[in-house]
């Protein structure tokens, strides 16, 4: 007799597999550009339900990684995006008041758990301690919740899992994850993809032609290396998109990727101008 994990093991196609579900499918599954091994390891971590961190800086695929995953597994995605006002009860639901009447409604933790989604926490840094208190009885071996509200615990499904994203190189975000809740997850690193990567995901993303999205990333290589810009946080790939998009649409490209690379960036003006000069000798 097959175990949960091994059915639930073969139910996860490839994405040969999702293609060949037909044109609809394919039609729906995000472009995601692999980068190294992430894809493999969210697949095993889904099927070994082993919870998920993936850490990086802003704009570098973590979102759109995840959308891909969860067309590809097969489970609706349910994202929270967290700041610092998000509690455990945002996340679990509350009562709320209908035509007279009190009624319970489920948070999106509470809709996660119920259905067999795949929740993604983005930013969890950021939500207050007690809502991060709420996926620690998710992510050991009880995999379940408490609504002390209303005195319902609930199983998660063999189908649930936890993705939470975390930004370490977040300045305005001291906070850090405490350990006992780290320890609970698998880790994927995500970086800015390497130039060849990148060309691709410019290009493709904002419908641009190779030259100009090859242009775009030289003028982001040169900008993370310059260190002594000591920007909160270097060029993402969103940031060039939105660039390529800008010159796709009709923008002359220097005034696109001052407008949507070396303003963005940062206030001072002369890191701008510094940003701006080495815009106008690349592209
Ligand atoms: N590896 C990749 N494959 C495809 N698109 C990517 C990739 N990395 C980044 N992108 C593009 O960059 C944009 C920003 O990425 P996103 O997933 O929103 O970043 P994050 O969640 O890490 O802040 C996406 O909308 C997508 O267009
Ligand atoms: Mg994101």
């Amino acid at each position: 007799m097959k175990t949960n994990q091994t059915m639930l093991a073969e139910s996860v196609p490839s994405l040969d597999q999702v293609r060949e579900n037909g044109s609809d499918a394919s039609a729906k599954i995000a472009f995601y550009l692999p980068t190294g091994n992430e894809v493999d390891l969210c697949i095993h971590a889904y099927r070994s339900r082993i919870p998920l961190m993936l850490k990086g800086p802003t704009g570098c695929g973590k979102t759109r990684f995840m959308e891909h995953m969860a067309r590809r597994i097969g489970r609706e995605l349910i994202t929270v995006s967290c700041n610092e006002d998000t509690s455990a009860t945002d996340l679990l639901g509350r009562h709320l008041i209908r035509g007279g009447d009190t009624v319970w409604t489920d948070g999106p933790v509470t809709r996660a758990v119920r259905t067999g989604a795949i929740l993604y926490l983005d930013e969890i840094a950021e939500a207050r301690a007690d809502a991060i208190v709420v996926i620690h009885s998710l992510t050991d071996h009880r995999r379940e919740i408490f609504l002390d509200r209303t005195g319902e615990s609930i199983q998660a499904s063999d189908d649930f899992m936890v993705v939470i994203s975390y930004n370490p190189g977040y300045q305005r975000s001291l906070r850090e994850l405490k350990p006992s809740t780290r320890q609970r997850f698998a880790s994927i690193t995500f970086g800015y993809p390497n130039e060849r990567e990148e060309i691709r995901i410019v290009a493709h993303e904002a419908e641009i032609d190779a030259a100009t999205a090859k242009k775009l990333v030289g003028i982001a290589t040169k900008i993370r290396q310059l260190t002594e810009l000591s920007l909160l946080e270097s060029v993402s790939t969103r940031l060039l998109i939105a660039a390529g998009k800008l010159i796709a649409s009709g923008i002359p490209p220097r005034a696109a990727c001052i407008a949507a690379i070396a303003e963005p960036l940062d206030d001072e003006a002369e890191t701008i101008a510094a940003i701006r000069q080495l815009i106008e000798i690349s592209i």
